[in-house]
């Protein structure tokens, strides 16, 4: 039986973030000139986030999904993959990427035992991605997913919808999505930390994404969802399935069984929380397993965190962590916690 918190959620399914390095600058993540980085030797070593994960494991987490920054420039990836498909293997293991070195990493991958991969892809126009990711890419992130569809990886493709700069593209995205097998799902648009010029205008709603889908392609019919999922999902009439993941406008706290982890080994039990539990800490200064897995245990049965949710209620919002914080706090951003 997992552990619960006091609204009695389980705690089920942990990101794990491996590094907090990208190589895109996305608008809606990363949209500064400078980042201050987590030195290197501060990194959790595979050996640490074995020990993490048979911790976790004992705990009752079920799901684990490999994260960053862009978890491809951590050095030996499928190393780690492979030890964690091992160590985890009653477990769901995938793993969240830009894709842009997925071609060059897919088969090693799924040889790791990697069957289940989620690719960021915002855009299919060449100049957009430039704007949106500041990198011109894209041409290796479709390499990348069609690489991973060869070598029989389960395929999710994540678009964050921001107004004005790809909100035109929703029915191109979910055609191309059908075209490679792969469930789309829309992401309304977090002012997270990191997402410093994050407006309300900006976020187009899940109303109104179906409402632009439906104009297109037909009424899309609502699908019965596994419970704590952060995505609803639904069918167009030809069948063609996608999510929408609308944590800005209809939160899903009150089912969230996530817990995450940075790769400096700092435990967050809410994206949008700003303080975290040092794991690193303690395993470094020589702490037995049972005492780490107590720590963390005792932290989930205090959890009463609904970040999204009291963002809603805030008046006049605008990004939930200042600039000046930002710049002295590398765990408030996103891209540390994992997205
Ligand atoms: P599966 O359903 O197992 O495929 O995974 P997932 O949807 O949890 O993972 P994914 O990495 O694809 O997450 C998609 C996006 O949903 C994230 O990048 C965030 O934008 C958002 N998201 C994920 N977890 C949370 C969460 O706990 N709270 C909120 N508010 N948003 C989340
Ligand atoms: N709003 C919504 N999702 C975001 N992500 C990063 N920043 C934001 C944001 N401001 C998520 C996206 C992206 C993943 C790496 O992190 O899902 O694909
Ligand atoms: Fe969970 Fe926090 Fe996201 Fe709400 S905002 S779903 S509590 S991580």
């Amino acid at each position: 039986m997992p552990i619960a918190d006091p609204f009695h959620r389980p705690l089920r399914s942990v990101r794990v973030s491996v590094t907090d390095r990208c190589n895109l600058r996305c608008q809606y993540c990363m949209p500064e000139e400078d980042y201050v980085w987590i030195p290197h030797d501060e990194i959790l070593t595979f050996e640490e986030l074995g020990r993490l994960t048979d911790i976790l494991i004992g705990l009752g987490v079920e799901k684990f999904r490999i994260t960053g920054g862009e978890p491809l420039l951590r050095r030996d990836l499928p190393v780690l993959v492979r030890a964690l498909a091992q160590r985890a293997a009653d477990c769901d293991l995938a793993l969240t990427t830009n894709g842009v070195q997925l071609a060059r990493f897919a088969a090693e991958l799924r040889r790791a035992g990697l069957t289940r991969v989620t690719v960021s892809l915002d855009t299919l126009r060449f100049e957009r991605f430039r704007t949106l990711t500041r990198s011109g890419a894209l041409n290796a992130v479709l390499e990348g997913i069609h690489a991973a569809a060869a070598v029989g990886m389960r395929l999710k493709l994540n678009a964050v919808i921001v107004r004005g700069l790809n909100d035109d593209e929703l029915v191109e995205l979910l055609e191309f999505g059908a075209e490679h097998q792969a469930e789309v799902r829309f992401i309304e648009y977090m002012d997270v930390g990191g997402a410093t010029h994050w407006r309300s205008a900006d976020v187009v709603s899940r109303a109104e994404m179906l409402d632009r889908i439906a104009r297109r392609r037909g009424r899309p019919e609502p699908l019965s969802q596994d419970g704590s999922a952060p995505a609803s999902r639904f069918a167009l009439p030809d069948g063609t399935t996608f999510g929408i993941i609308a944590s800005t406008t209809a939160p899903f706290c009150g089912t969230c069984d996530r817990g995450r982890l940075t790769a400096d080994g700092m435990w967050f039990l809410c994206l949008y929380a700003l303080h975290g539990l040092n794991l690193k800490r303690l395993l470094r200064g020589g702490a037995p397993d049972a005492e780490i897995s107590a720590a963390i245990a005792s932290s989930w049965r205090g959890r009463d965190d609904r970040g999204a949710e009291q963002r809603l209620a805030v008046e006049r919002r605008g990004p939930f962590v200042p600039l000046s914080r930002l710049r002295h706090d590398v765990h408030a951003e996103m891209h540390t916690r994992g997205g």
